[in-house]
């Protein structure tokens, strides 16, 4: 069976563009899959998170994940520092990743220009993510368009990794979604949607019905009132009808035929929102109530991941010539 490993940051509430752009694809893949997931807490680091709001959100980010369908029964789900070989490995990746490949990574420019505070960690953050990745002999990689770069750099550490050292990781690929791959701010339409959940271009999986209504509805458009589906030219109208057609399953194109205008599409948009929130809200209360279940999960789920996981940096150490830790 296929091995798909993703992982989600644990940096407030989760929105929308990460539902539609990956949680909905970890989902599916349970069923058919040897499916591993993990809200990565060594990531969140890199920015210096309070450590109560670390704690929260941690906790918050795993009951989410169980809110929106991710069945522990099928998938094994964990927090990525109860796996220490996350950080073991990442050293290696180090190593093996070069200065300038880094440099050139799209969201540490992002987050570097927006930063007064520029740690290593942030720099190296997809040596992480690469060991993460290809510790669990992963072949596919469920995310969003933003991690395209990420996933693509994992891939060139694991082949030089290889042609260094003998054939050592799976060399994993990225899946992307066809509509919500780049869920944008509803009111500023050429940037992603990101975690600021009090802004009013951000909707959160588990924020108020009536206020999503409200953020749909002054979402910003454009003024020749003309429904087309074309993100360069009519970014906020085409976010919106991405995000419909993603919500329902439909294609964003055929989508936008329906509609003449603005106004019963973001209306449309925002029931069709709601209607794919409203039970994930409720499983989130009722999870919500149970905390020692949660870490009953976590737990689990990172035994099995360490068995896997302690397997796959054995070999990379020893292929890279360090001394077995215990003579066999
Ligand atoms: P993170 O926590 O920022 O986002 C989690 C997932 O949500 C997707 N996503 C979006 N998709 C569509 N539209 C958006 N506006 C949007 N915003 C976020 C992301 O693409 C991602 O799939 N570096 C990763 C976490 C990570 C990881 C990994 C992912 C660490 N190790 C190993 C995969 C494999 C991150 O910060 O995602």
């Amino acid at each position: 069976m296929a091995r798909v490993f993703s992982g989600i940051q644990p940096s407030g509430g989760m929105h929308l563009g990460n539902l539609l752009g990956a949680l909905r694809n970890w989902v599916a893949y349970q069923h058919e899959h040897d499916a591993v997931y993990c809200v990565v807490d060594l990531h969140a680091l890199t920015t210096a998170p309070d450590p109560a709001e670390l704690r929260d959100n941690t906790v918050a980010a795993a009951t989410m994940l169980m809110s929106v369908g991710i069945d522990p029964d099928r998938s094994t789900l964990f927090l990525q520092s109860s796996v220490s070989e996350h950080a073991e490995l990442a050293w290696m990746m180090e190593c093996t990743v070069g200065f300038g490949e880094l440099r050139r990574m799209t969201q540490f420019k992002d987050k570097s220009d927006r930063s007064e505070f520029v740690s290593a960690g942030l720099f190296t953050y997809p040596a992480l993510q690469a060991s993460d990745i290809l510790l669990y002999d992963t072949d596919l990689v469920p995310v969003g368009d933003d991690q395209r770069q990420h996933i693509e750099l994992c891939r060139d550490i694991a082949e030089r990794f290889n042609r260094r050292y003998g054939d050592t990781f799976v060399v994993p690929a990225h899946v992307i979604p066809e509509t919500g791959a780049r869920v944008m701010d509803l009111q500023n339409p050429d940037d992603k949607m990101s975690k600021s959940l009090e802004s009013a271009g951000t909707v959160g999986v588990l924020e108020d019905p009536d206020s999503v209504t409200r953020k749909f509805k002054r979402a910003v458009t454009d003024s020749d009132n003309e429904v087309r589906y074309d993100p360069a030219a009519k970014p906020g109208v085409s976010n919106l009808i991405g995000i419909l057609a993603a919500a329902t399953g439909q294609n964003p194109v055929s989508v936008a035929d329906e509609y003449s205008q603005y106004g019963p599409l973001k209306s449309d948009t925002a029931d069709a929102v709601n209607e794919l929130l409203n039970p994930i809200r409720d499983r989130f209360a009722e999870l919500s109530s149970d905390p020692a279940e949660i870490a009953r999960v976590l737990a689990a789920g990172a035994d099995k991941a360490h068995t896997v996981a302690a397997t796959t940096l054995e070999r990379a150490r020893t292929n890279a010539g360090l001394i077995p830790r215990q003579p066999t």
